[in-house]
């Protein structure tokens, strides 16, 4: 179920022919495991989930384990279609930087993606706008996709001011981008207040939010590559809420905490 959607500057209204092949967005369910499970574990559940998801074509499926468990979680993918990603990076090449990651190491290791500017990132541990934009970019230069976070907080929706909050977020992350850069980015739009609350956005709120962000990416790199940037929706996401909200227009996919840690749970939403 690929999102379709005619090219910039075309009017379809008007006869006008639309290339789907070129502009369909596949969708992307990536699993979140934050600071959850051992090695062992780790293996486990992707060794259940690769048998859960083997026919599955048309939904990318990424699995973001922590640092220590992405090697081995790599080796125990050999033959699936599941993707690595990592939940993390540090925007140096290499250096006296204690206890970081670099990009290439994360290359190295078998990743293919890298969360970005989370939540909790930018809540517990200092991640800010301008440290989102270094990383991105850092990531970008090492061949590593980008899941690049933004969400308001439960005050600022009530205040109402979500989008003038994720507006900024998307501006000053993704500021100095080229159009190429962008069209190869992941977003994940996360309210802060639905994330392992068991409280999710409606199906309508989460849209109009991702709608935004699209519109905001059209006005920084145009209206084709906004419309072939995939934006997910994460916060609480379940086996029973995830088909109506990918349903929706600008919803892409998802991105997965507290449910992608359960091989049979997490099948279920690949195959919404
Ligand atoms: P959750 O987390 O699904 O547990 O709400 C989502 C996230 O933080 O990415």
């Amino acid at each position: 179920m690929s999102k379709k959607f005619p090219a910039a500057g075309m009017n379809p209204a008007a006869g006008q022919k639309i290339k789907e092949v070129e502009l369909v967005r596949k969708p992307i369910i990536a699993g979140n495991w934050k600071m959850h499970k051992t090695i062992a574990e780790a293996v486990a559940l992707v060794e259940d989930l690769s048998k859960l998801t083997q026919d599955v074509q048309n939904t990318e499926v990424v699995v973001c384990p922590t640092f220590t468990a992405l090697y081995a979680v790599k080796e125990a993918l050999k033959g699936s279609v599941i993707q690595l990603g990592a939940q993390d990076m540090f925007w140096e090449k290499q250096g006296a930087f204690t206890g970081e990651i670099a990009p290439a190491m994360l290359k190295d290791a078998g990743c293919r993606y890298v969360i970005i500017g989370h939540s909790e990132r930018r809540q517990y541990f200092g991640e800010t706008d301008a440290t989102v934009n270094k990383k991105l970019k850092a990531a970008l230069d090492n061949g590593l996709t980008p899941i690049v976070c933004v969400g308001e907080m439960l005050a600022e929706r009530e205040a109402g001011s979500t989008e003038t909050v994720v507006g900024t977020q998307v501006k000053n992350g993704l500021a100095g981008l080229t159009p190429e850069q962008a069209a190869s980015l992941v977003i994940a739009y996360e309210p802060v207040w639905a994330i392992g609350t068991g409280k999710t956005a409606s199906s309508d709120d989460a849209n109009a939010v991702c709608a935004f962000i699209r519109r905001t990416l059209a006005a920084m790199f145009g209206q084709s590559v906004a419309d072939s940037i995939r934006i997910q929706y994460g916060g609480s996401v379940k086996p029973d809420n995830v088909a109506e909200l990918m349903a929706k227009s600008d919803i892409d996919g998802a991105l997965v905490g507290g449910a992608s840690l359960d091989a049979a749970g997490f099948s279920k939403i690949v195959k919404f």
